[in-house]
């Protein structure tokens, strides 16, 4: 049995426990899908005021939904669109404060207000991207970046 069970005082400590945590789960397991499902997992379980926890991975240039947590979603997100297809198209973290103030956001859940999305990429091609929502407006801050940026560098080396 895994149990992973984080409870830290601090966003810090949160982040550092969840990236150790996640190094464990994913030690000599080369599947990607099971990774990213057992992130998914993990991410959704430590995280709070999330309503929805996932990843969309490149596929032959499109963006696929991969595993996640949360409501079913829109399946394929073009290059370029929405909040998940900026951060594919340029390789960037979006940190989104009010989803419905950015242009061509795709309202998968009615209920998401805020959303952080991280690129995961190996010698600077896109391979999955890291997708977090939350019903809260602003839920995401600079921590939250640094943490599921730490993440993302992990997951690039084990997707
Ligand atoms: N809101 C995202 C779509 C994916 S869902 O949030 C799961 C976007 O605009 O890219």
């Amino acid at each position: 049995m895994y149990d992973f069970k984080i409870a830290a005082a601090d966003k810090a400590t949160m982040y550092r426990d969840l990236l150790s945590a996640l190094e464990g789960l994913t030690a000599g397991e080369p599947d990607p899908i099971a990774n990213m499902a057992n992130a998914a997992a993990l991410i959704w379980e430590t995280l709070p005021d999330l309503n929805w926890a996932g990843f969309y991975r490149n596929v032959e240039g499109e963006l696929v939904l991969g595993p996640f947590q949360g409501r079913p979603a829109c399946i394929r997100i073009p290059f370029g669109k929405g909040v998940c297809g900026a951060a594919a198209e340029t390789l960037q973290v979006q940190r989104v404060e009010d989803v419905h103030a950015f242009p061509g956001h795709i309202a998968c859940d009615a209920a998401s207000a805020s959303e952080l999305v991280v690129p995961i990429a190996r010698d600077g091609q896109l391979i999955a991207v890291l997708d977090l929502d939350s019903p809260t407006p602003g839920r995401f801050t600079e921590e939250d970046e640094a943490g599921c940026v730490a993440l993302s560098e992990l997951l690039a080396r084990v997707l």
